[in-house]
């Protein structure tokens, strides 16, 4: 690492960080850090590497993102949500760092029956929504001047583990497939997100901070997600729409989780697909 290099990126090895790192992977002035090089938990190791690579802007994308497990492990999701963006927030204002955190549409609590817009309540409903809605609110207490909370949805790509990559895993041993219809959201491409990232980082001052929405547009049901992925990959296996009652699991989703995008593409002219056309990119 040298001081040239002016991005710093968390979470390297997660979807969104390897998403990140397709797109960039000869971009001198993007750092990638993971869990064992920055562990956003550990505010030593963290400060040192501040301090070779004096970043301008820090995109956080580590996170405990375990849905489920997060309803026994509360105290881990809250530790790296909330304690490591206090760890991350203390940084930048030490050094005068901008900061892009990434959140999720689960602060929402689906009773909408609109697309969310920033300035909607949150009420999150899981142990996993509350842990990141603390993260967002330890930012937004702050005194960081430049800042972006992005809250994203459904992120799949051929990094990581994701619905997508399920999907094509289990129709290759399975007959028929079972999938939920009555949770709605936007199946987001998270290299649609990467661009988005970067583009952000350039153009982020104190004037334009706060929070945005960033999915792909358009909503979809779980199962009207696995019919396009089929689709497209001209697999032929019957899928059965069902309820979230057939298909129990510890944290309850929301049932509607679908963002309203148009902030963040007028504040920095981000154009932005369907979730179908985004599908054909991947
Ligand atoms: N995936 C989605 O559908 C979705 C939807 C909405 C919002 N989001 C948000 O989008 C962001 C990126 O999600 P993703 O899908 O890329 O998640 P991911 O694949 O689970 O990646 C998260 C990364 O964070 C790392 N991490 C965990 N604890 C850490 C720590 N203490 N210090 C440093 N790194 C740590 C993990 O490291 P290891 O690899 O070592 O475990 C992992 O590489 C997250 O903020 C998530 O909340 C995701």
């Amino acid at each position: 690492m040298d001081s040239n290099q002016s991005i710093l990126i968390t979470g390297a090895n997660g979807q969104l960080g390897q998403a990140l790192k397709q797109l960039n992977a000869n971009n001198d002035s993007l750092v990638f850090t993971d869990q064992s090089s920055f562990d956003i938990t550990n505010s030593a190791q963290m400060e040192a590497v501040f301090k070779k690579c004096i970043p301008k802007v820090v995109i956080n994308t580590a996170a405990f993102t375990q849905v489920d497990a997060a309803e026994t492990n509360q105290e881990k999701a809250y530790l790296i949500n909330e304690t490591g963006v206090k760890n991350l927030l203390e940084l930048c204002e030490k050094y005068n760092c901008k900061l892009i955190h990434i959140s999720t549409d689960y602060v929402f609590d689906g009773e909408s029956t609109v697309p969310y817009k920033e300035t909607d309540t949150t009420n999150p409903v899981t142990v996993y929504g509350k842990s990141k809605r603390a993260g967002e609110l330890v930012i937004l207490k702050s005194e960081l001047k430049a800042f972006a909370i992005i809250r994203t949805s459904w992120l799949y790509s051929r990094f990581g583990n994701n619905f997508y990559k399920t999907m094509l895993r289990l129709a290759e041993t399975h007959k028929e497939l079972k999938v939920v219809n009555d949770q709605k959201g936007n199946p987001t491409n998270a290299e649609h997100l990467a661009n988005a990232l970067l583009k952000i980082a350039t153009l982020l001052t104190p004037e334009n901070s706060g929070i945005y929405h960033f999915s792909n547009t358009g909503e979809a049901s779980w199962f009207d997600f696995a019919q396009a992925i089929f689709e497209k990959h001209a697999i032929n296996i019957p899928v059965k729409a069902v309820t979230s009652q057939e298909f129990p699991t510890p944290a309850k989703r929301p049932a509607y989780s679908v963002l309203n995008q148009s902030k963040i593409e007028k504040v920095f002219n981000i154009s932005i697909s369907s979730w179908k056309n985004a599908l054909t990119d991947l």
